[in-house]
């Protein structure tokens, strides 16, 4: 079962299998749902999209001014292939000097990226949106969460996936709390097809 679990975990490496896995596992209308109730992107905003992976949200965005950052080189030139003209792509982790001319955002995202960080570079991820954000600027993030009662299957695909840092709502707001004071933590367990369990945070900087 290790053996496999590793195998999938590389495969997932290819964006189009990634692509291909995570629009098997979830559906247009369970994205839709989370990108209108809780991530409520507006046309115009400048967004900053931590871990963007390929980018397949961009799908689901209107006209923003995207800006996405990814550390997985293969993972930047298929958004670049894909979504070309409709943002600006960086092969790099997101750094102080990264963020220095890009100017600020209105939304920060991390989908998918805050269990993949221990707790050191979860708070300094939530610094670097900090500062990236202007006044009434939020930060939302999206995660594999742990809670009770979970369904059986949640915590055995959660247990398998790539991100070793998977915590509870409450892990993950205390890591925001280090940062901002309004923080928001839902747990959710409709954004799969199958039975599984995310947190989503969302922190704002004051107006
Ligand atoms: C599970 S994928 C999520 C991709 C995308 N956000 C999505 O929702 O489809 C997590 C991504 O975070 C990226 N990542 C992890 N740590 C990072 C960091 N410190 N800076 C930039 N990217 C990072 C990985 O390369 C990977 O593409």
């Amino acid at each position: 079962m290790a053996q496999i679990t590793t195998g999938l975990r590389r495969v997932l490496n290819d964006p189009r299998i990634y692509v291909v896995t995570q629009r098997l596992l979830t559906s247009e209308a369970r994205t839709r749902r989370w990108v209108d109730e809780i991530l409520r992107p507006r046309a115009g905003q400048r967004v900053l999209d931590i871990g963007c992976g390929p980018a397949d949200l961009l799908r689901f965005l209107p006209a923003v001014v995207y800006v996405g950052f990814d550390s997985s080189a293969e993972y930047i030139a298929a958004a670049r292939a894909r979504f070309g003209t409709r943002g600006r792509f960086e092969h790099a982790r997101v750094d102080e000097a990264a963020l220095e001319d890009l100017g600020l955002f209105d939304l920060v995202i991390a989908r998918g990226v805050l269990h993949h960080l221990d707790d050191t570079e979860a708070e300094q991820l939530f610094r670097l949106a900090r500062r990236a954000l202007r006044p009434a600027g939020r930060v939302v993030t999206l995660d594999a969460c742990w809670a009770e009662g979970q369904h059986p299957l949640a915590r055995m695909l959660i247990a398998r996936d790539r991100g070793q840092n998977v915590r509870d709502a409450a892990g993950y707001r205390a890591l925001a709390a280090r940062v901002f004071d309004d923080v928001h933590a839902e747990v959710r367990h409709d954004l799969m097809r199958v039975p599984y369990t995310h947190c989503s945070l969302e922190a704002s900087v004051p107006p």
